[in-house]
């Protein structure tokens, strides 16, 4: 075998001899020698659970490529619509396709009314965006009930449709209901971000007039966070579509994994932070506490995969400028870029190889365009459906089986139950 690992079982003295395939080893493989014995890893750092022609990383070369096309290339020249087809479909659309796709998605943006005023309105007046997000999608699998026919094509290309078009919908909504203002209706005359700027911003003129610079921009952001192969929200919706619960639900988790402040919620806690060392003077200090362990960790530092620089971090650094262009700098900026700086230059970051991740600027992209903080990881949510549904419908495709992975048990030895009285 031209690459081959050979394992021994000392116990018997057996061995066998295991090809290496795409850098790792079949655990089909691995069984024929050591049967039921373990593999333990938590938190699955090296255990493929997939084959996935989606997303490509190479976490030390910095390389992000979604279908094979590089990121800073779809970043530059495609928009998030595009994307979204591409991951969903395998390959960038025909002009026909493509526009049929817009057409599409355009005309599912609308949520049922009910969605609005029992689910949207129904909650607290200080909820959390991201909580209203991650509920009302789960609730509109209650809306459509073809949804769990999830093996019919045109089904599922019809949820598929529906979960990318009402996302920004749903988000908008949420903010709306937050501050009090009225619900803003979808635009079919305009593109995705422009619309959703609309719903967002749009007081009482008759037209909102997005600033293209922005809404470019935030089509940028949108393109980065589309997808991230594996990670914790995308883990989520292959494990809970392995059940083959509907396409809403599988969604819904996903949404809620993302919520975590390790995962999408980490943007927020970056401003959090910029704002709790206030000044470029306290930045060393600051930096200094973190490594002490009395700061907690550096938000937006450090990544599962990335283990030199975060291509993401790099395109959205530039974007950050342009849109600094029309929103005048964002004043945490300079908290971060010395941030960025003294930690970089700091051993115990180089060594552990910690890195700005996409959540290092993206907040003060949003924060500069007016976006509150507990909006961050709806942002990132927003195209983040159309990578969570790419896998959905390949895992459907694969017939993989139910995730189920297996537990080391530490819990005491059989003991007998004893009455509450003789405790
Ligand atoms: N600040 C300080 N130290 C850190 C940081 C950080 N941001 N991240 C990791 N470390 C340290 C750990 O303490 C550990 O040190 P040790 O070896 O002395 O114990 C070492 O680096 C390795 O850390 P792990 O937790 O093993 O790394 P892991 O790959 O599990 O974690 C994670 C990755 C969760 C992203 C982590 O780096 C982190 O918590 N970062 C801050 C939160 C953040 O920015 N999350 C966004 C990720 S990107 C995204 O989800 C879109």
């Amino acid at each position: 075998m031209a690459e081959s690992v050979t394992i021994t079982d000392n116990r018997t003295g057996d061995s066998i001899e295991i090809p290496i395939e795409n850098g790792g080893v079949s655990a089909a493989e691995w069984k024929k020698l050591l049967g039921d014995t373990w593999f333990y890893d938590p938190g699955y750092t090296q255990t493929a659970a997939t084959r996935s022609a989606i997303t490509e990383i190479d976490g030390d070369a910095g390389i992000l490529r979604y279908r094979g096309y590089p990121i800073e290339q779809l970043a530059e020249q495609s928009t998030y619509l595009e994307v979204a087809y591409l991951l969903v479909y395998g390959d960038l659309p025909t002009a026909e396709q493509f526009a049929q796709w817009k057409h599409d998605i355009t005309y599912h943006t609308f949520i049922h009314e009910n969605v609005r005023k029992r689910f949207m309105e129904g909650f607290h007046y200080d909820a959390h965006p991201m909580g209203m997000l991650v509920s009302a999608v789960a609730a509109l699998s209650t809306f459509y009930l073809d949804a769990k026919d999830i093996f019919d094509r045109e089904t599922l290309d019809k949820q598929i449709v529906r979960l990318i078009a009402k996302m920004p919908t749903l988000a908008a909504c949420a903010f709306r209901f937050g501050i009090g203002m009225p619900f803003v209706y979808p635009d079919n005359s305009l593109d995705l971000s422009t619309n959703f700027l609309s719903m967002m911003w749009k007081v009482a003129e008759p037209r909102f007039e997005a600033n293209p610079k922005l809404a470019r921009a935030l089509d940028v952001l949108f393109i980065l966070h589309a997808d991230h192969e594996l990670n914790c929200g995308t883990a989520a919706m292959r494990m809970v579509g392995s059940s083959h619960a509907d396409p809403y639900s599988a969604t819904a988790a996903a949404a809620a994994a993302l919520y975590g402040p390790r995962h999408g919620g980490a943007n927020e806690q970056v401003i959090r932070m910029l704002n709790t060392i206030g000044s470029m003077d306290n930045v060393e200090a600051f930096v200094a506490d973190v490594k002490s362990g009395k700061a907690g960790r550096l938000q937006g530092f450090g990544h599962r995969v990335y283990k030199n620089f975060d291509p993401r971090a790099e395109i959205i650094k530039k974007a950050a400028y342009d849109v600094f262009e029309v929103t005048g700098k964002n004043p945490l900026l300079d908290i971060a870029l010395k941030l960025e700086e003294v930690a970089l230059a700091d051993d115990y970051f180089v060594s552990r190889k910690l890195y700005p991740n996409v959540d290092f600027y993206s907040g003060l992209i949003y924060q500069a365009m007016g976006f509150p903080v507990d909006m961050f990881t709806v942002l990132f949510a927003i195209p983040r459906v159309s990578g969570w549904l790419a896998h959905y419908k390949e895992l459907l495709e694969q017939d993989q089986k139910i995730a189920r992975p297996r537990q080391l048990y530490t819990g005491s030895a059989q003991r007998d139950y004893v009455g509450v009285d003789q405790r």
